[in-house]
């Protein structure tokens, strides 16, 4: 495994593994990996020949009060789990070597990126859709690999390539949860204990709704009133938001719902916001 820290050196490996007719799938994460991340390198590792995981904190999708200084990070760590699974090169640039002094071009989804999330955190996505970009020009990679548990992230990167014709095929993977169903995140490890032993009440929440449906619920405000109800026994969350919204392009429900849904959480614990989703279908 090779650990490469500047865009030009992971050029150059990358442009001899493309001469040599290698496909290439990129994982790009925050770091502190968690099982959740090593199933995306297992699915890239399962169809790519070549696998470049980038761990990277990205300062531009962080709001001046988030967690950017708090934000989890162990390297060393890090590179272990991604030795073992046979990563072939990490890209761990530092901050000044992706943002580059006067650089002032932004990309953007422009209605995506504002609603649900976007609304709780504004300039996030532009973030996330801008670091993005500038991996899939660097890497050039066939594939690349995304979570489900972020799923408005999922959504705006698709419309992204769409809208931009960028040559990379994207893969969703579903979302893996601890045993007892909180959905993993690096941020789980900032939840104080008393915390963490509520935190899955999302995942109850979720299950809820989708039993619900399962009965034959389709009305998105019955469904939320009995998700905000599973969320309520739980004091220690302070409910920031629960979405239901078409599965497909995130559009607004009104009445009855005849299409999948996705049901979209977002619980703040003390300082940790959390996040979880499920889709309904049939
Ligand atoms: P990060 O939060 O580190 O997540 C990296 C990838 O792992 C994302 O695609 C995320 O959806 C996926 N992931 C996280 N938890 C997961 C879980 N429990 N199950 C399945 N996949 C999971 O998301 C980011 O970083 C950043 O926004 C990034 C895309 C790297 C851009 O900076």
């Amino acid at each position: 495994m090779k650990v490469i820290s500047t865009i030009a050196d992971l050029r150059a490996a990358l442009k001899d593994e493309r001469r040599k007719g290698r496909t290439i799938g990129l994982v790009p994460t925050m770091g502190y990996l968690h099982i959740g991340h090593m199933t995306l390198v297992r699915q890239s590792r399962k169809t790519c020949d070549v696998t470049v995981t980038s761990i990277f904190v990205n300062p531009t999708q962080f709001g001046p009060n988030e967690d950017l200084a708090t934000y989890p990070r162990d390297l060393d760590r890090d590179l272990k789990l991604l030795e073992a699974e046979g990563v072939d090169y990490v890209f761990t640039p530092t901050a000044a070597e992706i943002y580059r002094p006067g650089a002032e071009t932004i990309v953007e989804t422009t209605l995506l990126s504002r609603i649900l999330i976007g609304r709780i955190r504004p300039g996030h996505f532009r973030g996330v859709t801008t670091v993005v970009t500038k991996l899939f020009n660097i890497v050039q990679p066939d594939r690349a690999f995304f979570g489900e548990k972020d799923y408005q992230q999922l959504a705006i990167i698709r419309r992204m390539v769409a809208d931009l014709d960028i040559p990379v095929e994207i893969v969703g993977v579903p979302t893996v949860r601890e045993e007892d169903g909180l959905a993993c995140s690096s941020r789980n490890a900032l939840l104080r204990p008393e915390d963490r032993k509520a935190a899955p009440v999302l995942s109850r929440a979720l299950d809820k709704a989708e039993a619900l449906a399962v009965q034959g619920e389709r009305s998105a405000s019955a469904l939320r009133k009995a998700i905000l109800k599973v969320l309520e026994s739980e004091p220690r969350g302070l409910v920031e938001a629960v979405d239901i919204r078409d599965a497909a392009d995130l559009a607004k429900i009104t009445g009855k719902f005849q299409n999948p849904v996705v049901v979209l959480l977002t619980v703040r614990f003390g300082k940790v916001r959390l996040i979880d989703q499920r889709v309904i279908g049939w």
